[in-house]
């Protein structure tokens, strides 16, 4: 019996991975976490598989689901949005199977960020504008930040930012960004990336907030913050140059 931990991918339902939904088949007990796990991927399971949202569960109650299928020797798909080792709440599940001796694996899924970038047709690394991208998320009244982890602090890097669970602390994202980056900076909100109803607010620091206003916007987006989200002015990378060769490409002979 294994626990398989599975990435949903970012919610359209062709986004998760073959050995995901694979999985998914194939095992008689679904968990899955029902605000950002799309109905069609869950539909997958078999049928008379026990199929669970695990939205309304605590620690405890999702452990113990786990333990009664262990104890029938059976499988369970435990599915999470985009990829679970991102704010996906794994690692405490992992520790108690740990302790309780039951095996476990993960299986990679679609991130958000990678679906926002992908819905504006962005690459979020630009040659000389941005070589990093900052996976991040700010401070709310449950789950405070680290020292040396808020944006004050990130931004001095200038890195490109991928801000998570922070649509409703906008107002803190642009106070504390606007120095560091400019206030005309870019910034894309993506609300949903890959949902049929999906939608994507272009901005800048100062105006960004505006936007996200009038749309009614208070969940389930992302905020990318950096200049690479309007640049058009960078340089070629020198992986494809044709004056550079390299191990795959060796420098082919003159004449
Ligand atoms: C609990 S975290 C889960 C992150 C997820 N594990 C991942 O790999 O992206 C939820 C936050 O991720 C972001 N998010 C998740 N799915 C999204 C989507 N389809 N579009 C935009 N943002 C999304 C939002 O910031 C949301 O508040």
């Amino acid at each position: 019996m294994t626990v398989h931990f599975i990435g949903a991918g970012p919610g359209a339902p062709d986004l998760i991975t073959l050995r995901g939904l694979n999985l998914i088949r194939s095992c008689p007990v679904c968990l899955y976490a029902g605000s950002l796990v799309p109905a069609e991927i869950v539909a997958a399971a078999p049928d008379g598989a026990r199929v669970i949202d695990t939205a309304p569960l605590n620690l405890d109650e999702i452990v113990e689901e786990i333990r009664q299928a262990h104890a029938k020797g059976q499988d369970v798909a435990r599915v999470h949005s985009g990829d679970p080792s991102i704010y996906g709440a794994i690692a405490e599940q992992m520790r108690r199977l740990d302790q309780m001796g039951i095996p476990y694996d993960v299986t990679p899924g679609v991130p958000a960020f990678a679906a926002a970038a992908a819905a504006i047709n962005s690459e979020l690394t630009l040659p000389d504008i941005s070589q990093t991208i900052i996976l991040t998320r700010t401070a709310v009244r449950a789950s405070s930040m680290p020292e040396g982890e808020d944006l004050a602090t990130l931004g001095r890097s200038g890195a490109t930012l991928a801000i998570h669970l922070s649509v409703n602390n906008l107002a803190h994202v642009v106070r504390e960004l606007t120095p560091l980056y400019g206030e005309d900076c870019p910034v894309v909100v993506a609300y949903r990336a890959s949902w049929p109803d999906q939608m994507i607010l272009r901005g800048t620091l100062r105006d960004i907030r505006d936007k996200v206003k009038a749309a009614k916007l208070t969940r389930t987006a992302l905020i990318l913050v950096g200049r690479v989200l309007a640049s058009e002015d960078f340089t070629d990378s020198r992986l494809y140059a044709a004056d550079h060769d390299h191990v795959l490409r060796p420098r082919r002979a003159e004449g």
